[in-house]
């Protein structure tokens, strides 16, 4: 609807001889329906009163375009106020929701998406519920636009706790062969905290563990025994705990993938002329005059030979434009990861390893009622795991009738509370996980907007019919207005890359339509009103259930 009202603004504008792009919004103001402020900007342009150029702009909106408006006016000293006409609404209803895409612009970039990126041989936290949710999400709506999405996990598979845990398998069972050594993810479970615990303690261990870590990322073939073992374990654990929160990756690469890269992109580098040694290291200088904090340089070879994350995250972007191209690389991770990013973006500018566009979505953290990073009842940081068995508790302790629930659709709600607790917030922000609130099914979370769909699901009747041209009351005219809302709010939340934008107007939309519900006795109602409300309902089921999907919620049958 906005959208068409720029067209018929910007029309009017170019016949009255302004050249200008105008933005019309949603007003507050009551009674009003949308605003356009800008007779201040071609005032200032034009050299003329705000209000004769709003002035001129209503007598020509009146003029030409009588059949959209009920009213527009000029308030002082120079607003424009704008009421559409019930048949504007309707038709434009009509349109959009017949439209593909609920009339969202189509795009048609290749973006790769890096998220989920959890450290292999440690079990998930709740800040991977993060990057894992928010990078669905992203994902979701991208492709649901037309970009070819091409998602990678990303894994950290070559770090310091692999090192460590190869460390324990070979005192533990110290007179096996590798090839014969069996452990489980009960084992690693237990053996990554030891051994990290122990490294802290006795400075021989860590370097011992140190030296692994190396000789391993040199590629020596009998740690990559034991490598494999520990990473098919934990991999399909991963697998397990992102299949149920229904977060997927087309490839699920790791850092290791990336060392195979670093033969060409050294040589690159040093023919290039992009290195410079400093005390026997490489690094790539990243500082810019513009900078308001110190920018160090980006490290990729230690003095003892080492890689580093910097090395691994460029030879990763080497490898992706190999492979696909992409016009643009997007990484979810935690937002203290920074300044590591705007070092490896620089570098790969600077270097012209890549040209596209890199984005960075940083995250805040998840905390827990007392302000401090999340753990469990069970005390200690918080697993995913964990986290998701006390929510599916607490649900189905919220009711009696929870008990007897089926499994497939309390997993449906699990999800949806854990999706929505989490995407309704700026994903830069922190924010405080409190089960409890986030379980109930009144007030802003996922059981409400899924309560609000499956009461009005109830309603809907598969009579035909089409809507008339009427609007029965201002309830009416709200939720058709707010469903008219839903293309751009699609379009900014991609623009944005931030879902809160969609799951905030999932919610003011669920509040309307209850509204409408209740105010409206939808269920005595005969003839062409009883046709008309059957219509919007269906809308707005329709524009919910798609929004949820995008977010990664699906719908249970009951609840
Ligand atoms: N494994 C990293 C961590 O847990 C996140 C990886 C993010 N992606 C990347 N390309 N660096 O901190």
């Amino acid at each position: 609807m906005n959208g068409k009202l720029e067209n018929i603004l910007n029309e009017v504008l170019k016949s009255l001889g302004y050249d200008y792009e105008t933005k019309v919004v949603r007003s507050n103001i009551e009674g009003v329906d949308f605003q356009c402020d800008d007779a201040f900007k071609l005032a200032k342009i034009y050299h003329k009163a705000p209000f004769l150029i709003a002035e001129e702009v209503v007598d020509k909106l009146k003029e030409n375009f009588n059949g959209y408006f009920k009213e527009v006016s000029v308030s002082k000293p120079g607003f424009i106020n704008i009421v559409v006409s019930d048949s504007f609404i309707n038709k434009s209803l009509i349109e959009l929701m017949t439209k593909e895409k609920l009339g969202a612009s189509i795009e048609d970039k290749t973006i790769v998406l890096d998220y989920g990126g959890p450290n292999v041989a440690k079990p998930l936290h709740v800040g991977h519920l993060r990057t894992a949710i928010i990078g669905q999400a992203i994902n979701n709506i991208l492709k649901f636009k037309g970009n070819k999405t091409i998602s990678d996990i990303h894994l950290g598979d070559i770090g310091a706790q692999m090192g460590q845990v190869i460390y324990g398998i070979i005192h533990d069972f110290p007179n096996k062969k590798y090839e014969d050594i069996e452990i489980d993810l009960d084992y690693l479970n237990k053996t990554y905290p030891k051994i990290s615990g122990l490294c802290k303690e006795n400075e021989d261990v860590k370097k011992e563990c140190a030296k692994i870590t190396k000789k391993l990322q040199e590629g020596d073939l009998n740690y990559r025994i034991l490598w494999k073992k520990i990473c098919d374990i934990s991999i399909t654990d991963i697998k397990k705990i992102f299949d149920y929160l229904d977060v997927h990756f087309d490839y699920w690469y790791g850092e290791s993938d990336a060392y195979k890269y670093f033969g060409e992109l050294m040589e690159y580098f040093d023919t290039k002329k992009c290195v410079r040694m400093d005390n026997g290291a490489k690094v790539i200088d990243v500082k810019e005059d513009t900078d308001k904090i110190d920018i160090p340089p980006c490290i990729i070879q230690k003095s003892d030979g080492a890689y580093l994350y910097a090395t691994s995250d460029l030879g990763t972007i080497w490898q992706r434009k190999k492979d696909f191209n992409p016009d643009e690389i997007i990484y979810i991770t935690d937002a203290r990861q920074s300044m590591h990013f705007t070092q490896v973006f620089r570098a790969s500018k600077k270097t012209n390893i890549y040209n596209g566009k890199l984005t960075f979505c940083g995250y805040g953290t998840v905390n827990g009622k007392d302000n401090k990073p999340f753990k469990t009842r069970s005390g200690g940081a918080a697993k995913l795991e964990d986290l998701i068995n006390e929510v599916k508790e607490e649900f189905i302790n919220l009711r009696p009738e929870n008990k007897n629930m089926d499994n497939e659709d309390l997993d449906k709600i699990v999800n949806a509370i854990l999706k929505f607790a989490d995407l309704q917030n700026d994903l830069t922000r922190n924010y405080i996980f409190d089960i409890k609130k986030f379980s109930e099914v009144n007030g802003k979370t996922g059981p409400y907007i899924l309560y609000t769909y499956l009461r009005i699901n109830k309603l809907l009747s598969l009579d035909g019919g089409s809507l008339s041209e009427n609007i029965y009351n201002e309830v009416d005219r709200t939720l058709r207005l707010k469903l008219l809302e839903v293309s751009s709010v699609i379009d900014e939340t991609a623009k944005e890359r931030r879902p809160h934008i969609i799951a905030n107007y999932l919610y003011d939309l669920s509040v309307i339509a209850n509204n409408f519900y209740q105010c409206n006795h939808v269920v005595g109602l005969e003839g062409q009103i009883k046709t008309d409300y059957n219509i919007i309902l269906k809308y707005n089921n329709l524009v919910i259930k798609t929004l949820l999907e995008l977010l990664g919620i699906h719908i249970p049958k009951t609840m």
